[in-house]
């Protein structure tokens, strides 16, 4: 083989990766592409353009194989691996360097990317990574509530998650992973599943090295067939006592600003409500010291019953925060989504988008992006202003925040 045909692989390692999708979502050549069992990378598409590695949590986006550029791993090869493939020696003749057109385009497309998305600028550092699936944190169930009412058709649950004396600091807007007990239908260990976290950083119950997380138990996919959620059913069905192994925390960029007048916009359907739970329980704790901004919330749920929170989010008073809800499925009013109570309070809306120290988090359902992000624009098309320029400025200064699934 003639040296010149050797490149580097981008591959993915299956031991480490938790599939959070953030290298796919970030993949500006959508060279990244998953099944049940692997995040894998297409050699023909992928552009070595690096954009992916900075977001990747647990650094398992960064591997790299020397293989014959007339040979590369094929997709369906990654599909099948639960480990990474040994390095090849290099055949007599083959030289292990990398060819300088392949090394060289690496490295342009680093110095131009932007790198990770990037927290407000007045953000905590967040800790990540700190528990690994070799070695995670173990915690206590302390509390296992249903949030829906018995007759929802939603099974969403409260889980307190006490970590003892171990260190597990998180920040609002983070989330952590849950390795659930026993072996897949391949005799494996099943992969890790992550939940935003709903609690403030300094716990669940203040002072407490606790916090709660949202969880939908799964009984059914995206086209309503009937489907077993591993670890939604596991974690729903924990009693006080059990211990859960946990991996984390994640996340970098969707945290909360935290200086004095910052004021917070927050979009979520159903279980997507937990961040924007755990940012207003820190804003109400902080209230008195004078942290506070705006608070406005739009929050879609089927019905109030299946709403996760109603009753402490009505409780909360009105000048603490400006509530919005959309129900879809209510049987004494019309259907309604988020996005139609974002154009309905379209002046708030744009005074918001204009004013510097506002902070946007959006939380939910992949399929409500575009009905936002419609929303959005109808609303600045409506009070003199253009979208597209509006969200430059927004992702520029941090202030645009996505975590949908
Ligand atoms: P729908 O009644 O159409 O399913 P879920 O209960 O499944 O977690 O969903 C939470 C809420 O999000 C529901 O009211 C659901 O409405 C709504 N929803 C579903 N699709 C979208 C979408 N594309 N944009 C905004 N909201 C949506």
């Amino acid at each position: 083989m003639n040296a010149a045909e050797l490149v580097r692989q981008h591959l993915i390692d299956p031991e480490i990766c938790i599939r959070c999708n953030t290298c796919e979502e970030t993949c500006p050549v959508h060279a990244i592409q998953h099944d049940a069992r692997n995040y894998v990378v297409r050699f023909d598409t992928c552009e070595n353009c690096r954009a992916c590695i900075p977001p990747c949590p647990t650094g398992a986006i960064e591997n790299y194989r020397r293989v014959a550029r007339s040979n590369p791993y094929a997709i369906e090869d990654q599909f099948s691996w639960d480990e990474l493939p040994a390095e090849a020696e290099p055949s007599p003749g083959e030289t292990a360097e990398l060819p300088a057109d392949v090394v060289r385009i690496t490295e342009i497309a680093t110095a131009g990317q932007g790198g990770a998305a990037l927290p407000p600028w007045s953000a905590a550092h967040p800790y990540e990574g700190l528990h690994t699936i070799a070695r995670p944190a173990i915690a206590t169930v302390t509390g296992n509530y249903r949030l829906t009412e018995d007759r929802a058709s939603s099974d969403v649950h409260h889980i307190v998650l006490d970590f003892g004396r171990t260190a597990f600091p998180v920040l609002e807007g983070q989330s952590l992973g849950v390795i659930a007990p026993g072996l897949d239908a391949a005799g494996k260990a099943h992969h890790v599943r992550l939940y935003s976290i709903a609690s403030p950083r300094n716990g669940e119950r203040p002072g407490y090295n606790n916090l709660a997380l949202t969880v939908k138990r799964v009984a059914a996919d995206r086209a309503g067939r009937p489907v077993h959620g591993v670890c939604s059913n596991y974690l729903c069905d924990l009693k006080r006592g059990d211990q859960v192994k946990v991996v984390g925390p994640y996340g970098t960029s969707f945290l909360m600003p935290n200086h004095p007048g910052s004021s917070l916009m927050m979009i979520c359907t159903g279980t997507g409500s937990a961040p924007m739970r755990a940012m207003t329980e820190r804003r109400r704790r902080r209230a008195a010291l004078g942290e506070g901004g705006r608070l406005m919330l739009f929050f879609g749920a089927r019905a109030p019953a299946e709403l996760p929170y109603f009753g402490p989010l009505m409780k909360l008073p009105k000048d603490f925060i400006d509530i919005n809800l959309a129900f879809s499925r209510a049987s004494d009013r019309p259907k309604r989504y988020v996005q139609d109570l974002i154009r309905d309070r379209g002046e708030d809306v744009a005074n918001m988008l204009r004013d510097p120290e506002s902070y946007i988090y959006v939380c939910g359902l992949k399929g409500m992006e575009t009905g936002v992000n419609e929303a959005f624009a109808a609303v600045c098309g409506a009070h003199g202003m253009t979208w597209d320029a509006v969200l430059d400025g927004l992702k520029r200064e941090a202030r645009f925040h996505v975590e949908t699934y």
